[in-house]
C-alpha cells in the first residue's frame, strides 16, 4: 500500500472534537492516496458493540474490541484512525501493547470539560447534569488524561482542520 501501517488513537471527552478532527484527517490522508479507515465510538456502538453500555466493565470491553479490530486492520496495511473517549489509561495501554512498538500514536484531544458542556453537540451533558443520564464521562464517570501522548491537541480557539493537519504533518516522513 506504499505506506507504513499505524494506529492513530484519539482520546478525549465527549464533545472534545475527536470525530471532527478524525474525519478531517481521514480526508487529508485519502486525498493524498493513503489507505485509512476510521473507527468511531459512536458508529461502532451502533453495530459491533451495540450490546455494550457505559458502566466501567462495558467501556473496558468496548475498547478491547476496538483495539483488536484496529490491530487486524493495521495488519492488513491500513492507517487506522480510532476516535473513542477511551477514558481509562489501562485501556489505552492495552491497545498500545497489542501493536508493534511505535505503531500506536496516542492523540489527546484536549478540550476542557466546561467547553464540552458549552458545546454539548448531542445534548447529552444537559441530560447528565440534570441526572437523567448516568455514568457520563466527566460528570459521574472518570476521564484519565494521557500522561505522555505522542500528540496533544488543544482545541479551544483552534480550527479542527488545522488540528488534523498537525497530525498529518507528524505522520509524514515517519509513516509515508
Ligand atoms: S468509551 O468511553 O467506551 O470509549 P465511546 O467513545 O465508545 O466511549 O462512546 C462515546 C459516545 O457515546 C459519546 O460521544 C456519546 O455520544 C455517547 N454516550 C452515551 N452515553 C454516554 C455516557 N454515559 N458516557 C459517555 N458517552 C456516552
Amino acid at each position: 500500500m506504499n505506506q507504513k501501517p499505524a494506529v492513530l488513537w484519539f482520546t478525549g471527552l465527549s464533545g472534545a472534537g475527536k470525530s471532527t478532527i478524525a474525519n478531517h484527517l481521514k480526508k487529508l490522508l485519502n486525498d493524498d492516496g493513503r489507505h485509512a479507515i476510521l473507527l468511531d465510538g459512536d458508529n461502532i456502538r451502533r453495530g459491533l458493540n451495540s450490546d455494550l453500555g457505559f458502566a466501567e466493565a462495558d467501556r473496558v470491553e468496548n475498547i478491547r474490541r476496538v483495539a483488536e479490530v484496529a490491530k487486524l486492520m493495521k495488519e492488513a496495511g491500513l492507517i487506522v484512525i480510532v476516535a473513542c473517549i477511551s477514558p481509562f489509561r489501562s485501556g489505552r495501554q492495552f491497545a498500545r501493547d497489542l501493536m508493534e512498538p511505535g505503531e500506536l500514536i496516542e492523540i489527546f484531544v484536549d478540550t476542557p470539560l466546561e467547553e464540552c458542556i458549552q458545546r454539548d453537540p448531542k445534548g447529552l451533558y444537559k441530560l447528565a447534569l440534570s441526572g437523567e443520564l448516568h455514568h457520563f464521562t466527566g460528570i459521574d464517570s472518570p476521564y484519565e488524561p494521557p500522561e505522555r501522548p505522542e500528540l496533544h491537541l488543544r482545541t479551544v480557539g483552534a480550527d479542527p482542520a488545522q488540528s488534523a493537519q498537525i497530525v498529518e504533518t507528524f505522520l509524514r516522513g515517519k509513516f509515508y
